[in-house]
């Protein structure tokens, strides 16, 4: 019959992958809970009237990445393909204004985006995300930046580097956007076609466009268009970054796909990436809360990709960890027992495999090789041969002393 395989874009995480995420999660959570923040997990799936408003019907996620199904009861349903909107939703569900604000909330989910795949751009792909609701505080988005630095540095990702911006007020940026319609229109002929296609709609992606770059140099820049308390924010938030060592450069060129950003936005990129550059990205969300039908509260966070990490990080090779014991057995009738000592080795703190494949005696002990087992106890019936492989010395103990002797063994006993 015809193999069934896995979805185009997605990835099986399979156990030599596995500890490098693990890494990632365990570093993230000492990043983030070093600074105050909580884990929370939100549906895989939402309501998606949240990303419609949230993300924006312009964007190129709403429009055309979402993964939407209807369920049996005629509501339209979306795959995630983004982790802030649900965490704001959930924010004003659970009343979280009540709480000391900001309210700071890390999480570690899979996302799904129905792009073209390729190296480090996938459907089902994870982020670590955190964000920070309810406070404008400069510090708040020069914090946050510091914390994926932080991140990103203790995961030894290389060739990093920093672009910041600020995109002012929603006010500002649809006056803008008219300048900028008009730049765009009078340079028609120079730009590509996608470009062109997307003056009504969305023109600030033309800055993302390198066929357009030409146009995009002589364009008006939004970073000079900002209202003065708008400018004034960045510039603390730069002040911030400067004092906090943090190396950025100011891109006035740098927009994100997503329409919720106010004021400030970052993006992290790494050389080792290629194409798909950017490692993580956020900035501030003013409106977001209120967008979806909550009481007007900032917000600010970012989002990271594990695989994008993974991609640009050194990842030193991975040792199964060691087995204490690996309980042989010739007869059958031993298997029971075998079971109970294995059990009773793992309760008292030690790794124990059991045979399960009715190998021969000598398979087994080949098998012990391999996965690096330090004494195997092979049971008879009545007492037990102990074996320390790295001695080679082999001992006839009581079936009831095995574990403390291996316990001994390991300087645990
Ligand atoms: P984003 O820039 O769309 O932002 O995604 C953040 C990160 O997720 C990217 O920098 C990238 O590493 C990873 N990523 C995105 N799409 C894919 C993909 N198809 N395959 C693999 N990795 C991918 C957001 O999602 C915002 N929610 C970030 C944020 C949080 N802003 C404020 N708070």
């Amino acid at each position: 019959m015809r193999k069934v395989q896995a979805p185009r874009g997605t990835f099986d995480v399979l156990p030599d992958d596995a500890d490098a995420r693990e890494a990632v999660e365990r570093e993230a959570r000492r990043v983030l809970e070093g600074a105050g923040y909580r884990r929370i997990e939100t549906p895989t799936f939402e309501a998606t009237e949240l990303f419609a408003r949230g993300v924006g019907e312009a964007t190129d996620i709403v429009r055309k990445e979402m993964f939407t199904f209807e369920d049996q009861g005629g509501r339209s349903m979306t795959l995630r393909p983004e982790g802030t909107a649900p965490v704001c939703r959930a924010y004003v569900e659970h009343g979280m204004h009540k709480l000391a604000q900001p309210v700071r909330l890390w999480y570690l989910s899979s996302f799904y985006r129905h792009e073209a795949p390729q190296a480090g751009r996938y459907r089902q792909f994870w982020q670590v995300g955190a964000e920070a609701i309810g406070s404008d505080d400069p510090a708040v988005d020069a914090e946050t930046v510091v914390l994926l630095a932080d991140l990103l540095d203790a995961l030894n990702t290389h060739g990093v580097r920093l672009r910041i911006s600020s995109l002012g007020t929603p006010e500002t940026r649809a006056a803008y956007r008219e300048e900028l319609q008009a730049h765009l229109r009078a340079h028609e002929d120079d730009l590509p076609r996608d470009v062109r296609d997307r003056i009504d709609l969305n023109p600030l992606r033309a800055f993302d466009s390198a066929e357009a770059a030409p146009v995009m140099r002589e364009a008006p820049k939004l970073l000079d268009r900002l209202t003065p308390e708008d400018a004034e924010h960045f510039a603390e938030v730069r002040r911030l970054l400067e004092a906090a060592d943090v190396p950025h450069e100011v891109d006035p060129t740098l927009v994100r796909g997503l329409d919720y950003y106010t004021r400030t936005v970052f993006e992290f990129e790494s050389t080792e990436l290629g194409a798909q550059s950017g490692v993580g990205g956020g900035g501030r969300y003013d409106r977001l809360v209120e967008l979806i039908g909550g009481p007007a509260t900032p917000g600010c966070g970012w989002a990271a990709g594990v695989e994008r990490i993974l991609l640009a990080a050194d990842r030193p090779p991975v040792a199964p960890p060691p087995v204490d014991l690996y309980v042989a057995f010739t007869d059958d009738a031993q298997r029971a027992a075998a079971l109970k000592l294995a059990g009773e080795a793992r309760r008292a703190g030690l790794r124990a495999q059991m045979e399960l494949a009715g190998r021969s005696l000598k398979g087994q002990f080949k098998q012990a090789d391999r996965v690096g087992a330090r004494f195997v106890a092979v049971l008879g019936g009545g007492d037990t041969e102990l074996k320390d492989m790295e001695s080679g010395e082999q001992r006839t103990v009581a079936g009831e002393s095995v574990v403390r002797e291996v316990l001994r063994g390991r300087g645990i006993g």
